[in-house]
């Protein structure tokens, strides 16, 4: 990016660049957002996630858990989501705003069997994630498909920060078909 943004659309369409690469490089930022939700006693909720798809047209991205974690409980309380990522080489940070939904049994399949054997043993801790356990090492972690959990997050906001040599801020929303607006930094 040569210069500070000064295009909406130019703008949308390079974070999505950002975006969609976290899921084929691995030094990418946007292969780990911090995932944001409203813990079950109404406090924030962040932690790291490894982004697995991202799809443009749609405005939705993909994220995997183990059915037991404490995310999904918040998640079935309240669905929407917070979504971080900082590009401090691109000088851009994005935040978006979403709405879960949980996929879980046969249908995922297809997706379990492209899960390396190393990633698949994160679903399915004995005993489940975030118990309290007597030693740093009392648990199991055997693959358990049963466990495979995809969250699906239908993006409704991107609130983009570019610190350029003056800083730029724009909000783009699915309600006005990403069209974005300027905001003050
Ligand atoms: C680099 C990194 C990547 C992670 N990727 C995932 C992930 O893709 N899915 C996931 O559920 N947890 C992932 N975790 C673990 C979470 O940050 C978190 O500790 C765990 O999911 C339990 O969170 P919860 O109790 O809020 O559900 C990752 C952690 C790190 C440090």
């Amino acid at each position: 990016m040569k210069n500070e943004f000064d295009n909406l659309k130019v703008m949308h369409e390079y974070a999505w660049g950002l975006i969609t690469r976290g899921t084929v490089d691995k030094k990418s930022p946007a292969l780990h957002p911090t995932f944001g939700t409203v813990g079950l006693k109404g406090m924030p909720e962040l932690r790291t996630v490894v982004l697995r798809q991202a799809d443009q047209m749609a405005a939705t991205l993909e994220v995997h858990t183990d059915l037991k974690s404490r995310k999904i409980e918040e998640l079935k309380m309240n669905p929407k989501v917070g979504l971080h990522i900082w590009f401090p080489k691109n000088k851009l940070q994005i935040r978006f705003k979403a709405v879960s939904e949980i996929k879980t049994g046969e249908t995922l399949r297809e997706k379990w069997d492209k899960v390396p054997y190393k990633s698949r043993i994160s679903y399915g801790t004995r005993p489940a994630p975030g118990t309290s356990i007597s030693t740093s090492f009392s648990y199991e972690k055997p693959a358990n498909f049963e466990r495979f959990c995809v969250i699906e997050l239908k993006i409704e906001e991107m609130d983009l920060t570019h610190l350029g040599t003056r800083h730029t801020r724009a909000l783009f929303t699915r309600e006005s078909k990403w069209s974005g607006t300027w905001l003050a930094p």
